[in-house]
């Protein structure tokens, strides 16, 4: 559950700037949003003692240490990485006024904010289209009598007519031979579960019927089965609100990181046993998660949506993936059908349907499909381009009226993969940054103010940011060896940035970023940067098209946008054209549990997008080639990142000058 939190007012001293954050979050995190440097080398290991700040009115909580004397205590002095804000304060910065990554002027923007929901609950009871596609019916039956004998089936069918105005039902065999006694056992008050199709010309199916009434507790969840992660919520059918949230790694990663993988596996003999089992098992893990947090039971969960890219929708299906990855890259099927749950061997009644989202093509997936529907993509005016960064990258282009989308291999770098000390987003890694353009001492924060122990995808993109703004890094991601300071310096490949020292980090080594990490990360970028690129000239359109930007996936929530602009990740775009909505095929999921309606849409959505391979766009070479350098070959088409680096540049000079 999700409480609210009390905002608190942190004014910093001498820039006078204000800024309102969550009581409890770390001051080292309010000084980054406020555009602040702050000396924090050790990452809030405690070590370095050099984030130390005066707090001069107000109190925060912690932040003591053996590096700060009794004295320093006792005049207000705090480490800001380990002091929590909870009441209003005002804190004075140490640093030198002028050398803040603030005064460059940018718009900080707001990061780790919550994902937005751009279409929601209220939308779908505003246009009455909150009719989930399996619902509970309480009906009360008159008794049959020497005037009445119709059949038990047939009254149940006619109550359902006339009490509901639901025709073309299919009752089973295994109902039939229930029916009878559910209907006497409290006096011909039944409840029906009813699954409605996507299509009208099918009949809808009676999944179950309990004795006396229960439409209270109807229950679904939605699952998105990422390949690193799976994750999934428990709704409630009846208000629409989320009950609970799980999330679990996809234990198929034993087997690989990657999609390729576990393709490969999955061609072995029982290896796609092996990989259904293990993705099942994850999702069984998440079910009786979300069943435990809310003590429901599993008979009263009546569907479940889930998406993910094809590979893993296959795999998850038990359906041979091998020509996924072979030319002409051709899967079995995008469409799947309605499946009893229990028969892909999830832990949830007989009765309890599981509903797949359909993919477009080998490489843009379900996920992607359902990104588009829960983000509003397909429903909107608005020339919207929608990047998912997770494994891989996807994009999708268009409006309410056409969507064309591809996928690039952009390559694990973004998920700490290629980068010597990269790491997923866990407990000790760096994830924001900043760097003192005189001195080149570094701000790391950590995931969990723990000791520094990596780097993940968003630390990675501010780090190599920072770098190129401050000129340590030239436009092809070389150092200036010209600059002569400690932490550049000559490691086993190449010249390298000394991130956090042995002694200040959490695995008693250098934390370095190095010359070979730059480069597959400029070619990560490169490639979704030429994919967008090549995808608009397809279609016929430019950058200053695009009327709205969505990102979503996991990275995708937790980009800074300014570096993702200045290294040339995104086109330079406004930065509130920009939209956030986390994982938008979890989002997908919830709403096709609740609205029939959008299971529809989903099928004329998937029907209306336009796969494009861009391998085999001649121009995606090209782009993709003219993307290799920071933040572009035509560094015209980046010009707010050019004036940036020349802001940088001006304000080193003026701090020479002063010194
Ligand atoms: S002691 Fe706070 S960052 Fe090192």
């Amino acid at each position: 559950m999700i409480g609210t939190s009390i905002s608190c007012q942190v004014t910093f001293l001498p820039s006078e700037r204000i800024i309102k954050i969550n009581s409890g979050t770390p001051l080292i995190r309010a000084a980054r949003q406020a555009g602040l440097h702050i000396n924090a080398s050790c990452g809030g290991n405690g070590v370095c003692g050099k984030c130390r700040v005066m707090i001069k009115e107000g109190v925060v909580d912690g932040g003591i240490s053996d590096r700060l004397s009794l004295e320093d205590i006792r005049k207000g002095y705090r480490q800001a990485c380990t002091a929590i804000i909870t009441e209003d304060i005002v804190v004075q910065v140490l640093e030198a006024e002028g050398l803040t990554a603030g005064i460059l002027g940018t718009e900080v923007p707001e990061r780790h904010r919550a994902a937005m929901h751009i279409f929601d609950i209220e939308e779908l009871q505003e246009e009455g289209i909150f009719i989930p596609p399996v619902e509970k019916f309480f009906l009360e039956l008159p008794r049959p009598d020497l005037n009445d004998r119709q059949a038990d089936a047939g009254r149940l069918l006619r109550a359902m007519d006339e009490q509901y105005d639901e025709r073309h039902i299919y009752i089973s065999h295994f109902l039939l031979k229930r029916l009878r006694r559910v209907l006497r056992d409290d006096d011909f008050r039944v409840t029906a579960t009813l699954a409605r199709p996507v299509n009208r010309r099918f009949r809808s199916r009676l999944l179950n019927l309990q004795s006396g009434n229960w439409t209270g507790r109807n229950y679904g969840i939605a699952v998105d089965i990422g390949t690193t992660t799976v994750y999934g919520q428990l709704i409630d059918k009846q208000t629409g609100k989320i009950l609970a949230e799980s999330g679990d790694y996809n234990r198929q990663i034993s087997y690989g990181e990657d999609v390729i993988s576990r393709m490969i596996v999955a061609e072995k003999p029982e290896g796609l046993k092996k990989m259904h089992d293990m993705v099942t098992r994850s999702i069984n893990n998440i079910i009786d998660s979300l069943l435990k947090q809310r003590s429901i039971d599993r008979d009263e969960i009546t569907s479940i949506t889930l998406a993910g890219n094809t590979a893993m929708t296959h795999l998850f299906l038990e359906i041979e993936p091998h020509n996924i990855r072979r030319s002409p890259y051709v899967p079995v099927s995008t469409m799947f059908p309605p499946i009893r749950s229990t028969d892909l061997g999830l832990h949830l009644g007989g009765h309890c349907m599981a509903l797949l989202y359909p993919a477009v093509s080998s490489y843009v997936g379900g996920d992607i499909v359902a990104g588009v529907m829960g983000s509003g993509m397909y429903r909107t005016e608005k020339l919207t381009l929608f990047i998912d960064i997770g494994t891989n990258a996807e994009i999708v282009i268009g409006n309410q009226d056409w969507l064309a989308c591809a996928a690039c291999s952009a390559g694990p770098a973004f998920e700490g993969g290629g980068i010597l000390h990269g790491m997923r987003a866990g407990a000790g890694a760096i994830e924001d940054f900043s760097l003192d353009p005189i001195t080149l001492e570094p701000m790391n924060i950590t995931i969990g103010a723990q000791p520094a122990v990596g780097i993940c995808g968003s630390g990675l993109l501010i780090i190599i940011s920072s770098l190129y703004e401050c000129g340590i890094i030239d436009q092809r991601g070389r150092f200036n060896q010209k600059l002569k300071n400690e932490r550049i310096r000559q490691g086993r490949s190449g010249y390298e940035f000394v991130l956090v020292r042995a002694e200040e980090s959490g695995i008693e080594r250098d934390i370095v970023l190095t010359e070979v990490d730059i480069d597959n990360y400029i070619r990560a970028k490169g490639a979704i940067y030429a994919g967008v690129t090549t995808l608009l000239a397809e279609v016929g359109l430019t950058v200053s098209d695009i009327e709205q930007v969505i990102l979503a996936g996991a990275f995708g929530s937790y980009i800074d946008l300014d570096s993702a602009i200045t290294t040339g990740l995104f086109p330079e775009i406004s930065p509130d054209k920009f939209l956030y909505v986390g994982n938008g095929s979890l989002m997908g999921c919830r709403m096709s549990e609740l609205s029939n309606h959008i299971r529809r849409d989903v099928v004329k959505t998937m029907q209306r997008m336009t796969g494009f391979e861009l391998s085999e766009v001649p121009s995606y070479k090209d782009q993709y080639v003219a993307s290799l350098f920071l933040p572009h070959t035509n560094a015209q088409l980046f010009p707010r990142a050019a004036e940036r680096r020349q802001v940088m540049e001006k304000l080193k000079e003026k701090a020479e000058l002063l010194a």
